[in-house]
């Protein structure tokens, strides 16, 4: 299990509730073995505030996070399926207006990475957090690095990159 970056998961939830008193957070990949993950990372920093919709493809893992998070299914919305697919639906129902935090983790792969970012920006709250993991380095960072420090609307500057997760805040 990654202690850093379960222990980067408790902070920045705690953080935005510091912002928000019922805040939307949502993350793309639950938990996938029986383990305290980030869901349950997630679930319990909030501690029965807001809501956390957890994107995942694979029922199997919808169900280890269940088991996991049994003390906190009241503010946790599992959505099976493909996470952009899922996202785009509910943002088009209206179920899902704005996010606080987004912590992104399905893949490794840099157009994925890039699109899911894509995706998700325009719902992220001034202030508020994306988490993308796995992406410090490598060719997901070449892709990602150039778009964030261009943009008008986000610092990535004065927000380090810890245990492997690039910190994005918006600011704008
Ligand atoms: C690295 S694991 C997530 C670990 C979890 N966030 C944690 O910290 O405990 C990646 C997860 O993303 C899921 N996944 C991969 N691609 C996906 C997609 N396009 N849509 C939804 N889930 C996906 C996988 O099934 C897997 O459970």
């Amino acid at each position: 299990m990654d202690h850093k970056k379960n222990k980067l998961l408790r902070q920045y939830t705690r953080k935005i509730l510091k912002f928000y008193k019922d805040p939307t957070v949502i993350e793309f990949g639950s938990i996938r073995a029986l383990e305290r993950g980030s869901t349950f990372q997630i679930a319990s920093t909030l501690n029965g505030k807001g809501k956390l919709y957890s994107f995942e493809k694979e029922i199997k893992h919808i169900n280890y996070a269940k088991k996991i998070c049994a003390a906190y299914l009241k503010n946790i919305i599992f959505v099976k399926g493909d996470c952009k697919k899922k996202f785009k639906d509910l943002a088009y129902k209206g179920l899902i207006k704005k996010v606080n935090l987004a912590f992104l983790d399905t893949t490794n792969d840099p157009k994925e990475a890039l699109a899911e970012f894509k995706l998700v920006q325009p719902f992220i709250t001034d202030p508020g957090f994306v988490l993308l993991h796995d992406v410090i380095s490598g060719d997901t960072a070449k892709h990602i690095k150039p778009i964030i420090k261009s943009s008008y609307f986000w610092d990535l500057k004065t927000y380090p990159s810890i245990a492997g997760t690039m910190v994005i805040k918006r600011i704008k």
